[in-house]
């Protein structure tokens, strides 16, 4: 049986991603911050799927976090097979509204965390000879969009060259592109959300399986839908000036401060 460790396992995509590999047979190690929410979690997913799910509360904001996160990937027993770097938020506000603290934390949890974790999990999985990484970044990547876009760009290009460099030893990385998903995500962060199109949202379950379809075939990049393929492929021959001027409202309506 193998192992699956996802961060922000709790909510939204990192849930989606936690009922399909336990559903697949997995055993799973469960990070988020809130603890009461993560055993409901892992007593849940063990009693649906007879699948062992341990609890490691984590804030992957923090030295301690990411450090007690690392320590879990290196272990060599019941050792990790796939990591799904998943955790994120978004920050209330466009540039020099929001407290350079929280761009900070952003780019420890967007960046710091998922650097560090996944070089934890690599190493392990490259000794064996086999293993996966998913780094969840966003289709924000490809435009410009703040901290928040330039944080899941480092993601993209980070994982991309990595999973270049890992090439032959067994081990696939993965950068995970969705577009927008109906999760606590926009909430949390203070986000209206009805300025975006109803055909851009997209099923977090739906998203989950077309991306594990993506990673067995050995992608190093998925954009898992074909509405967003398309989307993609005209910003690439958008002028960035028209292109930033779009993609900076789009679903950043914030509610009062
Ligand atoms: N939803 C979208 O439209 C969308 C689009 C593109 C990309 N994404 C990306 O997808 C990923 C998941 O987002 P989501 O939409 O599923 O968000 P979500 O529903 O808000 O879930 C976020 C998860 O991350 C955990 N988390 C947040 N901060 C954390 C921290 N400091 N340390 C550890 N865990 C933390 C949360 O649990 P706790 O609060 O208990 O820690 C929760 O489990 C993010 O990387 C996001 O950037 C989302």
């Amino acid at each position: 049986m193998t192992t699956a460790l996802i961060t922000g396992s709790t909510a939204g995509i990192g849930a989606a991603f936690a009922r399909r590999l336990a559903g697949d047979g997995h055993n799973l190690v469960l990070v988020a911050r809130d603890t009461k929410r993560l055993r409901e979690q892992a007593t849940e997913l063990h009693d649906r799927h007879g699948i062992e799910a341990e609890v490691l509360t984590a804030d992957l904001a923090t030295e301690d976090g990411i450090t007690a996160v690392e320590e879990r990937l290196a272990r060599r027993r019941d050792g990790v097979d796939l990591l799904v770097n998943n955790a994120g938020f978004g920050n209330k506000g466009r540039y020099l509204e929001v407290p350079l603290a929280d761009e900070l934390t952003m780019l420890k949890v967007h960046c710091e965390a998922v650097l560090r974790l996944t070089s934890a999990a690599t190493g392990a999985m490259r000794e064996r000879g086999r293993g996966g990484v998913v780094n969840v970044a966003s289709v924000a990547a490809f435009v410009p969009r703040g901290t928040y876009g330039a944080s899941k760009a480092w993601v993209v290009q980070f994982t991309q060259g990595a999973a270049r460099d890992l090439a032959g030893t067994g081990v696939r990385l993965m950068a995970l592109c969705p577009g927008f998903v109906r999760t606590e995500f926009h909430e949390r962060a203070g986000m209206g959300t009805d300025n975006i199109p109803k055909w851009m949202w997209l099923d977090a379950d739906k998203l989950v399986a077309a991306a594990l379809t993506d990673l067995a075939r050995g992608k190093s990049l998925s954009i898992p839908d074909p509405r967003y393929k398309t989307l993609m492929g005209v910003v690439k021959v958008t002028p960035r000036a028209l292109l930033g001027g779009v993609t900076s409202r789009t679903g950043r309506k914030y509610g009062p401060k």
